[in-house]
């Protein structure tokens, strides 16, 4: 694999509520340390300690608190400090960053999901200005019907009492447009994307993640 990341790897897991993207990454953060790899792994939004901020002024509250522009503008905030923060520093030092969530969890949600905002320029131009011409080198998308996704996620924020579900909190047609519009964005970069089926058990999805792992690094 030519990492267009000159030194590290960056990997991101993108997917709708529960497909299991938190899991998975903490596995595959250790399947790599197993096999000697130095890993960073972060999160958006909240991968530092402004962005925790930023990300509890996004999922706390009310699904409307903030008109469009402005839930965008926190977003690209927090997205700019994790890179310049987090993720660049990390590459340098040629380590592999792994992100739960990025950009396309702004595109998916933001413009795919929402059925109110529909200038996904906006997006583009903003992820020019914070992030220019890099990307993630790989980027697991964890693909899983609605219905075992909300499933997953209602019995997590069952066990929790976190107040984290603001975006939760919306229709079964917000998943359904979100979960299309995340294979889209699949559809359009297939050099980037590796669509993982994440129905199956833990274990399966974890081996599924390693193997494509393993054959796209050889490519
Ligand atoms: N393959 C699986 N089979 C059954 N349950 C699973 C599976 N993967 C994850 N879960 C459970 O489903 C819930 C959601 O998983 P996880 O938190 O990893 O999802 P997520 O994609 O990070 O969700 P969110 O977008 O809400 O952060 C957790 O309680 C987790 O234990
Ligand atoms: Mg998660």
């Amino acid at each position: 694999m030519t990492t267009s990341n000159k030194k590290g790897v960056f990997i991101t897991f993108e997917g709708g509520e529960g497909a299991g993207k938190s899991v998975q990454l903490a596995r595959f953060a250790e399947y790599l340390q197993n096999h000697n790899q130095e890993v960073v792994t972060t999160r958006e939004p909240g991968g530092t300690e402004t962005g925790k901020e930023i990300r509890r002024l996004l999922v706390e509250g009310d699904k409307d608190k903030f008109d469009e522009i402005t839930e965008i503008l926190l977003f690209y905030a927090d997205r700019r400090i994790d890179l310049t923060k987090v993720i660049h520093p990390a590459l340098d030092k040629g380590k592999i960053v792994l992100s739960d969530r990025f950009n396309d969890s702004t595109i998916a949600y933001q413009y795919y999901g929402s059925n109110k905002f529909a200038d996904r320029r906006i997006m583009d131009n903003l992820y020019q200005i914070v992030a220019g011409d890099f990307k993630p080198d790989i980027t697991f998308l964890l693909d899983i019907d609605v219905k075992t996704g909300l499933e997953r996620s209602f019995k997590k924020a069952q066990t929790m009492t976190n107040k984290e579900l603001r975006f939760e909190n919306v229709d079964i047609a917000f998943h359904e447009r979100l979960r299309q519009g995340y294979l889209e964005l699949a559809k359009q970069e297939p050099e980037r994307f590796i669509i993982i089926d994440a129905s199956g058990s833990m274990d399966e999805v974890s081996q599924k993640i390693i193997e494509a792992y393993e054959k796209r690094i050889k490519e």
